[in-house]
C-alpha cells in the first residue's frame, strides 16, 4: 500500500506518457514549446507496464490514468492500454487528453480496455480556441468528444479553465452544451503550474465566480460530500438533475486531505503531489536492474513523505520547478 503519515492511501496512479503537446495553451506553455525530454529519458512501454503492474499487484493502486503533455501523441498508447487492462486485478483505466486525435482512436482505445476519458475544452468559440491554444483545432476536439461518446467511453468529462476577459462569459453556454451532449462538465481553477510562471491569484476565476455565473441561468443544488468520491470535483445537480456540473477548486477549496494520488512522470520520477518539490527516481532504479520489491519499496518511501497539502495559500509557497505539462496534469 502507498500510505502517508497523514493516513491517506494512494490508490489512483497518474502516468504521464509524454511531456509534448500539440497545443500551446497560453496558461500552460509558451508558443515555442519547452525543452522536451529526449527519447532515452522517457520510460519505455515495457518499463511503464512493469511499474503499473507492480503498483496494481503490490501497492494497492486501483485506477490508472494516462496523461501528458498530450498522451495521444505517444505512439504505443493503445497497446499500453491493452497491456494494463490485462493486469490482475484489472485497474480502471482512464485518459486525460486535449481531444486531438481522439476522433481516430476512441473506438480502438475503448476496445483496448479504456473505461473513460476527460477532455480539455475551454471554449465553444473557434476564434477564442485559437487565441487560447494558438492552434486551429477546435473542430478536432469536438469531433474527438463525439467519437468518445460513440465509442461507449463513460463518463465523458470535459475540463474547462476560465480566464478573465477571454472565456469567463461562457460558463452557462458551456453547461447548456455539455448537457445537450451528455458530457460531464467541470470548471477548474487555474493553478500556479504554468511554464511561464505568470499565474496570479487575482487573475484567476474562482469556483465562486463560476457558480455565480451559472446561477444566472441554472438552479444548482450541492451534492453531498460523499458523492465526490476520489474525484477532486465538487458536484452540483443542475435544475434538480439528472445532469451535474463540477468545480475543481484546487486553490480556494483545496481537497488535499482526501488526496488519493500518486504520479509517475514520463521520465520515470514519482511525485507524491502535483506541487511536490522533490521527485523520486524510479527510472534509474529500474535500469540498474532492481527487483520489483526494491522498486515498490522506493515508491512506498516516496509516498510516505507526502506533505499535508499543496500549500497554495502559504506565504512561502514556491511553484514546482517543472510545469504541469511535464508533471502530468
Ligand atoms: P476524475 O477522477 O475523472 O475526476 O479525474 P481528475 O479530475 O482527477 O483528472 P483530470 O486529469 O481530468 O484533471 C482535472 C483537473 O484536476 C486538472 O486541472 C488537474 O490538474 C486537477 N488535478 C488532478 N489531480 C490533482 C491533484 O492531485 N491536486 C490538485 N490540486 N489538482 C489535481
Ligand atoms: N491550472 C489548472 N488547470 C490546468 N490545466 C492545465 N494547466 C492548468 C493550470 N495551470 C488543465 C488543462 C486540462 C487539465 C488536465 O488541466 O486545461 O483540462
Ligand atoms: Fe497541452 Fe494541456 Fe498544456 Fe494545453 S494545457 S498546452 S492541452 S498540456
Amino acid at each position: 500500500m502507498l500510505m502517508d503519515t497523514f493516513g491517506r492511501q494512494a490508490t489512483d496512479l497518474r502516468v504521464s506518457l509524454t511531456d509534448r503537446c500539440n497545443l500551446r495553451c497560453t496558461y500552460c506553455m509558451p508558443e515555442e514549446g519547452l525543452q522536451w525530454l529526449g527519447k532515452s529519458e522517457l520510460l519505455t512501454d515495457d518499463e511503464i507496464v512493469r511499474l503499473v503492474a507492480l503498483a496494481v499487484t503490490r501497492l494497492g493502486v486501483r485506477e490508472v490514468r494516462f496523461t501528458g503533455g498530450e498522451p495521444l501523441l505517444r505512439p504505443g498508447l493503445i497497446s499500453l492500454v491493452q497491456r494494463c487492462a490485462a493486469l490482475e486485478p484489472r485497474p480502471r483505466l482512464s485518459l486525460t487528453t486535449n481531444g486531438i486525435g481522439l476522433e481516430r482512436t476512441a473506438a480502438a482505445l475503448a476496445d483496448a480496455g479504456l473505461d473513460r476519458v476527460n477532455v480539455s475544452l475551454d471554449t465553444l468559440r473557434p476564434e477564442v480556441f485559437q487565441q487560447l491554444t494558438r492552434r486551429k483545432r477546435h473542430a478536432d476536439v469536438l469531433g474527438g468528444l463525439a467519437a468518445a461518446r460513440a465509442a461507449g467511453l463513460d463518463p465523458v468529462k470535459v475540463n474547462t479553465v476560465l480566464m478573465p476577459g477571454l472565456n469567463d462569459d461562457e460558463a452557462p453556454d458551456l453547461l447548456a452544451w455539455a448537457i445537450e451532449h451528455s458530457y460531464e462538465l467541470r470548471f477548474i481553477e487555474q493553478m500556479p503550474l504554468d511554464a511561464q510562471h505568470g499565474w496570479h491569484r487575482d487573475g484567476m476565476i474562482t469556483a465562486g465566480d463560476v457558480l455565480a455565473s451559472l446561477r444566472t441561468r441554472f438552479e444548482l443544488t450541492e451534492e453531498g460530500a460523499t458523492a465526490r468520491g476520489a474525484s477532486p470535483a465538487e458536484r452540483w445537480l443542475v435544475d434538480g438533475g439528472p445532469h451535474r456540473v463540477g468545480v475543481i477548486a484546487s486553490v480556494t477549496r483545496p481537497f488535499c486531505r482526501a488526496c488519493d494520488r500518486t504520479r509517475l512522470t514520463a521520465d520515470g520520477q514519482i511525485r507524491n503531489c502535483l506541487f511536490a518539490r522533490e521527485e523520486t527516481d524510479l527510472r534509474a532504479l529500474l535500469r540498474s536492474g532492481a527487483s520489483d520489491e526494491a522498486v515498490a519499496e522506493r515508491w512506498r518511501e516516496a509516498m510516505w513523505g507526502k506533505k499535508a497539502g499543496a500549500g497554495l495559500d502559504d506565504p512561502d509557497f514556491v511553484q514546482p520547478e517543472r510545469p504541469m505539462s511535464a508533471i502530468g496534469g
